[in-house]
């Protein structure tokens, strides 16, 4: 068994693979890689078997922000084996071969988000998210003053949501940075059964906006966004739930935003709202040192403004890969094997691949406790790590 990327040439070859193995038709196919802003032909891994094509695996390179230098996630995707070579390795050798690529082209990390948990067995870890659960239920709310909502019309709303969306996501863990070319691939490939994409304006400007999809009397919102200090925008959004529970009996919505989302608010102040464990988001290191030096400068700019005195230098092991992180004022990164450091007396602190992202991203508001034992330490991390919640947006799923 061979393990290669793909050719240009060999993608009517990847196309009847795919459609063998059934994920998803095939125009979506030709239509995500033909449109994708980072396409290359050797971001798919094929597995070859005497010449044919019996597996696959796509990285799809996406820019993240979170206030950090330009951090790079490999999202795996449109992974398939044929049936009749299941159950043999297939799928963990291609899943090896994109880990190995990503580290070529200096991605950080990698992200799945799949129900099929073949990526827990292959060395990625399940990040667990808050998602909330509104009953939508008959009440007459007045529409507030001043505001409007209405359907997104893209040749007229882009620019301006897509300036919301920047704006807001800017300083977010796991946001995608998203240009103009990857908003057109984006809006039109998502796959949505009945695709919802409101905006609320004021004077004529869209200070807000809800994209989702709805299936039956469900209500999925993948994202939303609002101006700085138009959080009031939220509240038409929860005067158009109440109308359409009447009109297109919307009865449940599952909200998939970040826990300091004010649609969140708005919407508890008149229906039902329910905290739940959103699953499926899979995430694995690829670079230690790389990810810590890209968040460096932030959290040293951090540490700065919070005036938090002093410095803390440790070990940070995880996975197989470590990195010795100074901390403070001017944070600074070292790669490190393990070797190098056994005598250097320096603390070491192992984290699971789980534990490191909910440290770095902000995930879980525990984790620096449950991680950092000394103050000093505490205060020098809480400091560096004080900005909005992380948030995987279901809108950029492949
Ligand atoms: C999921 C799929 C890609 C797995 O391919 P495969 O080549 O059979 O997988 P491997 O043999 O490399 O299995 C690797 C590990 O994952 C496990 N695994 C494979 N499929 C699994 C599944 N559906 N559920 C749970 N574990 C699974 C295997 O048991 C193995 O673990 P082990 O070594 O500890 O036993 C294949 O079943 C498939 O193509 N399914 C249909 C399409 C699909 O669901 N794609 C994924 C969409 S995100």
């Amino acid at each position: 068994m061979q393990y290669r990327g793909l050719t240009q040439s060999e993608y009517p070859r990847l196309l009847d693979l795919l459609e063998e193995v059934n994920i998803a038709p095939r125009e979506y196919f030709r239509n995500l890689y033909d449109l994708d802003p980072y396409e290359d032909p050797e971001l798919s891994r094929v597995a070859v078997d005497g010449g044919r094509f019996v597996g696959h695996v796509r990285v799809f390179p996406r820019p993240h922000g979170g206030g950090a230098a330009q951090l790079w996630s490999g999202a795996i995707a449109n992974v398939g084996t044929l049936a009749d070579y299941r159950g043999r390795g297939v799928c963990r050798q291609l899943l090896e071969d994109s880990v190995a690529l990503m580290r070529k082209r200096g991605m950080h990390y990698s992200t799945v988000l799949s129900g099929v948990p073949v990526y827990g067995k292959c060395g990625w870890e399940e990040l667990p998210r808050t998602g909330h659960l509104v009953s939508v239920h008959d009440v007459r709310l007045p529409m507030p003053h001043d505001w409007s909502v209405r359907i997104f019309v893209r040749e007229r709303d882009l620019v301006q949501v897509a300036a919301i969306y920047e704006e807001f996501n800017r300083e977010r863990p796991l946001a995608v940075q998203r240009s103009m070319d990857y908003w057109f691939a984006n809006l039109n490939t998502a796959i949505e059964t009945s695709s919802l994409f409101l905006v609320v304006e004021q004077n004529g400007e869209v200070a807000a906006y809800m994209r989702g999809h709805q299936k039956g009397d469900a209500v999925t919102c993948l994202e939303a966004a609002h101006r700085c200090g138009a959080e009031q925008a939220y509240a038409a959004l929860a005067w158009v739930f109440s109308r359409y529970y009447r009109k297109c009996l919307w009865r449940t919505v599952r909200l998939r935003l970040p826990g300091d989302h004010p649609l969140i608010a708005s919407l508890s102040a008149v229906f039902r709202v329910d905290q739940v464990t959103v699953p499926h988001l899979w995430m694995r290191l690829v670079d230690l040192a790389g990810l810590l030096e890209s968040f460096a400068p932030l959290w040293s700019r951090r540490i700065a403004t919070a005036r938090v005195p002093g410095s803390s230098c440790c070990r940070l092991q995880c996975a197989d890969q470590e990195a010795v992180l100074r901390l403070g004022a001017t944070s600074s990164v070292e790669a490190s094997t393990r070797s190098q450091t056994v005598s250097s007396g320096l603390p070491t602190i192992a984290l699971s691949q789980r534990e490191l992202f909910e440290l770095i991203f902000g995930v879980s508001s525990d984790a620096v406790r449950r991680v950092l034992t000394g103050p000093r330490e505490r205060r020098l991390w809480e400091a560096a790590l004080r900005g909005p919640a992380a948030v995987y947006w279901g809108a950029d799923d492949v």
